[in-house]
């Protein structure tokens, strides 16, 4: 895992995808669609959230994503779907690529292999490389969806060349800006921590809570402001008793009404001597892939601290091997 991780930049320029998906994504742009719909579970499913919490507020359809077995009655033959299975053999993303199937809608997939390749259309697929972990996959998995939805959407490509060689320079941000991936991984090693984040840090929260319980074997919570400071403000309370640590994830592209609601939420929790992690970036992309390269090394580095194998997924595996397949 810890090879995975350390190839984190390098993996955001992995995979080029082929020529003739971007035509066809760029055909269904041309055509006019309804709406962008993600599939994907668990490791899977985070390129989809990254992805739409990065286009949602510009795209003029509807982005949405799907973790379950079937699709929301709206979307129809108009809609495109992508779904994304490291594997290609989970359950639930299957079946809601059958029924977009039966909807007609026009389905890209993204995956190593496994059933998902099979059953779909060849030019319709795009593979990439095998051997990682699912959850270790993000960087190639998002940068071909991100690249995709750019083109159904009529936009520049994103030149991950570029967010590569920035991600890998955001390591010397964490001297200085940061505590080192080992000290946070100690500071919350007997806590629950409870990431807090908006708009597009809030996927990234939610990855880094996935991480650590996937890594660590270790609990975590991620909640979005501002619904926060409607319902989670007030057990702040209970924060000590339950050894709970929040984490203020603040982004340098926010505006000033969210800045003063994150540092009134940390006023309001202060009891609880809350941690805020902000990396210096060019852009949203760049800060979200930055600030995820650490706190995913902060998961490694808490599996280390208990002793556990970062990379066994047993529960998974066995909650899969229950279901029969
Ligand atoms: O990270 C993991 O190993 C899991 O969360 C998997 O991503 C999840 O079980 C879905 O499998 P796949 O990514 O192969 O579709």
């Amino acid at each position: 895992m810890r090879e995975m991780i350390q190839a984190f930049p390098e993996l955001l320029r992995t995979v080029k995808i082929d020529d003739r998906i971007i035509e066809r994504a760029e055909r269904e742009s041309e055509k006019g669609l309804k709406g962008v719909c993600f599939l994907g579970m668990g490791g899977s499913s985070i390129a989809g959230e990254y992805v739409r919490s990065l286009l949602s507020e510009t795209s003029p359809v509807p982005l949405i994503s799907v973790r379950d077995y079937s699709i929301p009655r709206h979307v129809d033959k108009d809609w495109v779907v992508i779904a994304v299975s490291y594997s290609g053999n989970t359950e639930e993303t299957l079946s809601a690529y059958r029924e977009a199937r039966k909807r007609s809608c026009t389905i890209f997939s993204v995956t190593t292999g496994g059933e998902l390749k099979r059953v779909s259309d060849t030019s319709y697929v795009q593979l990439i490389p095998s051997g990682l972990q699912p959850r270790a996959a993000l960087p190639m998995l998002l940068s071909v969806t991100l690249n995709l939805t750019q083109s159904f959407l009529g936009l520049d490509h994103t030149d991950f060349n570029e967010v590569s060689r920035q991600v890998a320079l955001s390591k010397k941000e964490w001297v200085g800006n940061l505590m080192s991936p080992e000290t946070l991984a100690s500071k919350l090693n007997d806590s629950v921590p409870v990431f807090f984040a908006h708009g597009h840090l809030a996927p990234v929260a939610y990855r880094a809570k996935c991480q650590i319980n996937e890594n660590a074997k270790y609990t975590a919570l991620s909640w979005e402001i501002p619904e926060a400071n409607h319902n989670e403000i007030e057990a702040s309370a209970s924060y000590k008793r339950f050894s709970f640590l929040p984490i203020f994830l603040e982004s340098h592209f926010e505006n000033k009404r969210m800045d003063q609601r994150f540092s009134a939420t940390r006023a309001i929790l202060s009891s609880a001597n809350g941690l805020v992690l902000k990396i210096g970036s060019r852009d949203r992309l760049e800060e979200m892939l930055s600030l995820t390269l650490y706190l995913d090394t902060v998961s490694l580095e808490l599996a280390d601290l208990n002793g556990v194998d970062s990379l066994s997924v047993d529960k998974i595996s066995e909650l899969k091997a229950r279901l029969g397949g």
